[in-house]
């Protein structure tokens, strides 16, 4: 058994959508699956949601069970995979607090995600403090578990990085002989489209407040009203008419979730995307028929995902049993680094017996 750890999470302000799944779900049941790794924890970042949700704690504390049963419904399995809730992990805390100590404002400023962040919401100094150090607290839930893998979106690179910084900082200064914490490292989804998936409109990003997310928990009908109503191709007006593929959302998500058996499957006319492309680039392959080919690819994935939710959804306490234990489990592991952390910043006064015989020798020789 290696001694890779994985640590990776969400925030809980609404359900997961299929771009969470292509872009990490999937690959976290993978990885938790593929006994490379000697822990994964999962981790629902509560505190992380109300640095900039703090005025809507409802909304955060109903999200919870919503991602708890996502991660459940797409095979996190709970005998595998810690699930946790960060912010009954004190521990985290504690962390942030040291580690704020490596850290500047003008670094934080530079983090390419608190600055679009800032940029977009229009703040200055009138930022909330919480919502711009939160690169900090997540470097904490990160080290606090020593993870070495964090499957997560490209997005969070820069969290990633700032997350290194801040671990050679420690070490450097506090543990120089035997590094206490670990560098971490991103694992990103392979697959190009996987990446960022579109919305169904065609913009950069699936959002909540777009309207253009396909979520885990939609019925088979939403889902095939929103491929449906799927952006494509504009310029594609007559079937017959040469179709683009580049930037044609229907394209990008068959590329996201089509498998070998698709095509035998589903549109047996092509055995590839390859195929399909150049047929749809050439002329005469309707926009209707991509978009049933999606549904049935995108059916075959959710249907599953959906029965487990409705299982799970049925003992709403037992899933709550389930983040507890996780929960309780993580708490022991965070504790443990921070009793390393406290010995090697030297602060750790009642475990250090020797500090207490150096001292009372210093006042004996007065
Ligand atoms: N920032 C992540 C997001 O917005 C959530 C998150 C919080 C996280 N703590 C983490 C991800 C630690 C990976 C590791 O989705």
């Amino acid at each position: 058994m290696s001694d890779k750890i994985i640590l990776t999470g969400d925030r809980p302000t609404g359900r997961l959508h299929i771009g969470h799944y292509v872009g990490s779900l999937r690959n976290r049941v993978v990885l938790q699956n593929s006994g490379e790794f000697k822990k994964v924890f999962i981790m629902i970042a509560d505190a992380q949601a109300l640095t900039d949700n703090f005025k809507n704690p409802e909304k955060v504390r109903q999200n919870i069970i919503e991602v708890a049963l996502d991660y459940l419904s797409v095979g996190i399995d709970p005998a595998k995979a810690t699930i946790l809730i960060q912010s009954q992990i004190p521990q985290l805390t504690e962390l942030t607090f040291y580690y704020a100590d490596l850290v500047t404002v003008a670094r934080l400023q530079r983090n390419p995600t608190v600055k679009s962040e800032i940029q977009m919401r229009g703040f200055n100094a009138d930022i909330p403090v919480g919502f711009f150090t939160y690169p900090i607290s997540q470097t904490a839930d990160i080290t606090a578990f020593k993870a070495t893998d964090v499957p997560v979106g490209e997005d969070q690179e820069p969290m990633l990085e700032q997350a290194r910084e801040i671990v050679r900082s420690f070490n450097r200064i506090y543990s120089p002989d035997k590094p206490v914490l670990i560098e971490p490292k991103i694992d990103l989804p392979s697959n190009q489209a996987c990446l960022r998936l579109p919305g169904t409109d065609g913009k950069a990003k699936m959002s909540k407040s777009l309207g253009n997310c396909i979520y885990l928990s939609d019925d088979s009908k939403s889902v095939w009203e929103k491929v449906r109503n799927m952006y494509t191709d504009p310029q594609h007006l007559q079937v017959s008419d040469p179709g683009h593929v580049e930037g044609n959302t229907v394209f990008t998500y068959l590329d996201a979730f089509v498998m070998e058996d698709s095509f035998a499957k589903y549109w047996p006319e092509f055995s590839s995307m390859d195929e399909l492309k150049a047929a749809y680039e050439h002329g005469g392959i309707g926009d209707m028929k991509c978009k049933k080919f999606l549904y049935s690819v995108l059916e075959e994935t959710l249907t599953p995902i959906r029965a487990r939710r409705h299982e799970y959804e049925k003992d709403i306490a037992g899933v709550y049993e389930i983040l507890k234990k996780g929960t309780d489990e993580a708490r022991e592991v965070a504790q443990k680094t921070v009793d390393e952390v406290k010995a090697a910043m030297k602060i750790n006064y009642f475990d250090d017996d020797a500090m207490v015989r150096e001292q009372q020798a210093k006042y004996n020789n007065q």
